[in-house]
């Protein structure tokens, strides 16, 4: 097996260069744990950003990919298969929306909400409707729409022309609820800002933000791509709010590590996304769908009440750690303000050395660890991060 050095110099010279990558190659992983060639061990809070929601090598669902991969790797969206079919019912049932469209990234499920939210608007009011409200400091994806999308203009620079009629709000303003005027289509918000900084929304806020767009029929978009499945301690971070949006977006933890992405909507919505509107040659993907099927499987309500008591008791053990002056999140999604001369970048890069990876958001440490940790995983967090910030 090539060493690491072997890897990382090989990658370097032929990887475009849009990462700042740690100086790790990753060969194999188990649980909460993931290895180099020369078998160092990480302990993984990042869960590939978010992604690996049962960890590395998760029995059963190794076993239900595997068996996919072996029976029908791909067809198409031309005909049916059982795997596409029985994610939808799942995602129906258990959000109380009524069609789903697959795709394979979060940026493609926010796109896909976009043109639904679009198409929406254009048959009942009219073209002029086309306005899609967003939040500032919010991020939505990659693609030019979902960057025109993302309420930060560091991520515009140098990539325009954007698609047009994209406007940001300020999130937790109830005066912002004034530019929910007749030409807007739709208002797309993520419960807790991701790449913002792991910053919540306020509740209130955001009901009444719910209240305003059914008054007026605009669409409320969640992008859940972060929040979403069981990242928050509820499937869906929108049940904590107690509002139930017109259209809703999932991706990364839904295939627990294969692309996969989700539009979910209404049935109003759905009717106006008739044949030919919207497509993804691997959307649906009978193998992705059958790793989702396990990770769904896997997040009934006894394991999420089990991800509710973790989440609580690593936001208390990092609250109680030196120099952490705030822990911002929901659930497993939990960001940390540090004091100076502590940073984010540093403090990461020193958990690495210690053997725990986690992620930055802004200035934040951010924690999004696998929702099948352990409290003695939890417990050797914590030390590492008690001995990186003595
Ligand atoms: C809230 C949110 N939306 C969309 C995306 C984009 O997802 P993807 O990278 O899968 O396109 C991300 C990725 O970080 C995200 O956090």
């Amino acid at each position: 097996m090539p060493t690491s050095t072997e890897l990382i110099a090989r990658d370097d010279a032929h990887v475009l260069h849009t990462y700042a990558r740690s100086p790790l190659a990753l060969v194999r992983g188990e649980g909460m744990t993931a290895y180099d060639a020369e078998g160092h061990a990480w302990l993984d809070f990042t869960s590939g950003i978010g992604v690996n929601s049962l960890g590395y090598a998760h029995p059963a669902w190794v076993k239900a990919v595997t068996a996919q991969a072996g029976a029908l790797q791909h067809t198409s969206n031309l005909y049916y298969t059982a795997p596409c079919g029985q994610l939808a019912e799942t995602l129906c049932a258990r959000t109380g929306l009524d069609r789903v469209f697959f795709g394979n990234s979060g940026a493609e499920a926010n796109e896909g909400a976009i043109k639904a939210a679009r198409k929406y608007a254009a048959d009942v009011y009219g073209a002029k409707r086309s306005k899609v409200l967003t939040l500032q400091n919010s991020f939505h994806g990659r693609t030019l729409a979902t960057l025109a999308a993302t309420g930060q203009d560091a991520f515009h620079t140098d990539f325009g022309p954007l698609p047009e009629n994209f406007a940001y709000l300020p999130a937790n303003d109830p005066a912002a609820l004034t530019a929910l005027d007749g030409e807007t289509a739709a208002v797309v918000v993520e419960f807790v800002q991701g790449e913002g900084g792991v910053v919540p929304l306020d509740g209130d806020w955001v009901r009444a933000l719910a209240a305003a767009c059914a008054e007026k029929d605009i669409l409320l978009v969640a992008d859940e791509v972060q929040t979403g499945i069981g990242r928050t301690g509820t499937l869906f971070a929108f049940e904590q709010y107690g509002v139930l949006p017109d259209i809703v977006t999932a991706a990364k933890g839904l295939g627990g590590g294969l692309p996969i992405g989700a539009v979910l909507m209404k049935e109003k919505v759905a009717a106006h996304m008739g044949p030919g509107s919207h497509g993804s040659t691997f959307g649906g993907n009978p193998v992705a769908c059958a790793g989702a099927n396990t990770v769904l499987q896997t997040l009934d309500e006894a394991f999420l009440a089990e991800v509710r008591r973790k989440a609580a008791a690593l936001r208390a053990g990092l609250a109680a750690l030196p120099h952490v002056e705030n822990v911002s999140g929901l659930g497993l999604m939990l960001g940390l303000a540090l004091a100076a001369p502590y940073t984010a970048a540093a403090v990461r890069a020193a958990c690495e050395k210690e053997g725990l990876l986690v992620l930055t958001a802004k200035a934040r440490v951010r924690l999004l660890p696998p929702l099948i940790l352990s409290d003695a995983d939890i417990g050797a967090a914590l030390t590492i991060l008690r001995r990186v910030l003595a």
